[in-house]
């Protein structure tokens, strides 16, 4: 293991060793290289004169770009034509944490990390099959689900996917999700919950949300140690009365030692764009 990785592994087993049990052997295994070549550009960016990156540039130092492309963007050159920071743009994930309290107003005070960018929620949901899933897992999932779960999680990862039914009559399965969960020997569980739910459409009431998250915190109390994949794609696509109007993310996220959730949403219904959220 690269000894990068296994400072990040020290810190984050200090912090909490349920967060490092959940991780994959390759979330174990991968680190951000900051003593190679994006710590030298970090740097030099600071510097005079830097050296470590190849930019065209125009006469008065903006970046060199095409006037085809450039009068249909109303945004600054250097926001769209130079290269993105490997670390994403911190003023858009720092907003994008703010939305999500916005949002979601009972997560007051409760501590999250700031959003990861990913390429969209496919990738998203990919990185954390990276992350969390080794081909020895199951991922419980509803028996109707988006099915790029096969292909980002089994495909790509291995793990099987293991489905509860998602209805009873004219609601959810609750014991069907309880009775999946609490299968088998106490130890690691991968969840992944979609509401508005892709194919179904279908969201939790504020009364069966309730109940997901007794479930999930009484399987955490047994010693079960959970992570939460939660693909928030369609959230805030809800317009009845008496449907839950938060992401379940925020009863969760800090609500069981237990228990890691991991939000992944962004407005990719209107742009390509995707965020990573985990907290414990
Ligand atoms: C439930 C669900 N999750 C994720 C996605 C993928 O979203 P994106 O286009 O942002 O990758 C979709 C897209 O249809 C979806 O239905």
């Amino acid at each position: 293991m690269n000894p990068q990785a296994e400072e990040l592994n020290k810190i984050i087993q200090e912090k909490s060793s349920v967060v490092f049990e959940l991780l994959s052997k390759r979330g174990k295994e991968i680190y951000f290289p900051k003593k190679g070549i994006l710590a030298q550009s970090a740097e030099a960016g600071k510097a005079r004169i830097n050296a470590t990156i190849g930019t065209a540039i125009e006469d008065d130092g903006s970046p060199m770009r095409l006037e085809s492309i450039a009068t249909k963007v109303n945004l600054k050159p250097e926001k769209i034509f130079l290269y993105a920071p490997s670390y994403g743009r911190p003023d858009i994930r720092a907003e994008w944490k703010k939305m999500i309290y916005k949002k979601n107003p009972s997560m007051t005070g409760a501590e999250i990390s700031l959003p990861v960018v990913t390429n969209a929620l496919t990738h998203g949901i990919s990185m954390s099959g990276y992350m969390f899933c080794d081909a020895t897992d199951q991922v419980i999932v509803p028996d109707l689900f988006w099915e790029n779960y096969t292909l980002t999680l089994t495909n790509a990862y291995g793990s099987q996917l293991k489905p509860y039914k998602l209805f009873k009559n004219d609601g959810l399965d609750l014991g069907s999700f309880e009775q999946t969960l609490n299968e088998g020997a106490i130890g690691k569980r991968i969840v992944l919950l979609n509401f508005p739910n892709n194919p179904a459409g279908y969201t939790p009431t504020k009364i069966e949300q309730d109940e997901l998250v007794k479930i999930i915190k009484a399987s955490a109390e047994k010693g079960n140690k959970i992570v939460l994949l939660i693909d928030d794609a369609y959230f805030g696509l809800g317009y009845e009365a008496g449907i839950a109007t938060e992401s379940i993310f925020s009863a969760l996220c800090a609500g069981h030692e237990n228990v890691l959730a991991v939000k992944i949403d962004g407005p990719t219904k209107k742009i390509t764009f995707g965020v990573f959220v985990w907290v414990l």
